[in-house]
């Protein structure tokens, strides 16, 4: 039996960062599962297909073939046989994707895919419907967020770093209107699952995130 540790949260609570440092210290496979929906996203835009248009995003999902896998332990995602995964990352991307995942032809193309790796694998698996939806019995369900804030802070310093300049305001309201849509969408909502316990990391560390979370692997 694989052990299966589910992180949900809004888009900036240092999920990705957090489920990653867990994931080395404990072996398992991290498993980004908002790069999935990113690669339905990206697939979309170079496409041309309205992502407000839900029949041509679902007629185009039959197109689509995603697969992931892992070379030393970082996951690489593949999109019809091409290796996508540094194109996933831009504020397009992740607001196609924001839209494109309200819609059922989209999750249902996912669900298998993730359902089958947690099932094989030690792992920990990101994203905002995993505790609630994906893995209904994962071992540990988490539910990280941060004010938005703190969230649109950490957003800026990060593209900040890679020499982008941007308005903090607009980022701000760009992840306010993206919870909106992930919390309020009618299939698999972003929401903490029943059993899930609830971590805010706006005035915590990664290292104190990720050692509380390791405390509970080791109680378990
Ligand atoms: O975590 P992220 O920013 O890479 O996710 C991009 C979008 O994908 C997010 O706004 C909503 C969607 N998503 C989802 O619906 N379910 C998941 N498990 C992960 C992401």
């Amino acid at each position: 039996m694989s052990f299966n540790i589910a992180i949900d949260g809004p888009a900036g609570a240092g999920k990705s960062t957090i489920a990653k440092n867990v994931a080395k210290a404990l072996s398992y496979i991290y498993v980004d599962t908002g790069a999935l929906y990113r690669a339905m996203a990206l697939h979309f835009l170079r496409n041309h297909t309205d992502s407000a248009q839900e029949n041509a995003v679902a007629a185009a999902c039959a197109d689509i073939s995603i697969t992931l896998s892992y070379d030393e332990g970082v996951q690489k995602v593949i999109l019809n046989g091409e290796d996508v995964t540094g194109k996933l990352r831009t504020e397009e991307v992740g607001n196609t994707a924001s839209i494109v995942s309200a819609y059922p032809a989209v999750r249902e193309k996912l669900l298998q895919l993730q359902r089958d790796l947690a099932a094989s694998e030690n792992v920990v698996m990101d994203g905002r419907d995993i505790g609630s939806h994906v893995l209904p019995k994962a071992d540990i369900k988490i539910y990280l967020t941060a004010s938005s804030d703190v969230r649109a802070e950490r957003r800026y310093e990060e593209l900040r770093a890679k020499g982008i300049t941007c308005d903090i305001a607009k980022l701000k309201a760009d992840i306010e209107e993206r919870d909106q849509r992930d919390m309020n969408r009618d299939i698999a909502p972003l929401k903490q699952a029943e059993d899930a316990i609830y971590l805010d990391s706006s005035n915590l560390t990664i290292s104190e995130v990720t050692e509380r979370i390791l405390e509970l692997v080791t109680i378990k």
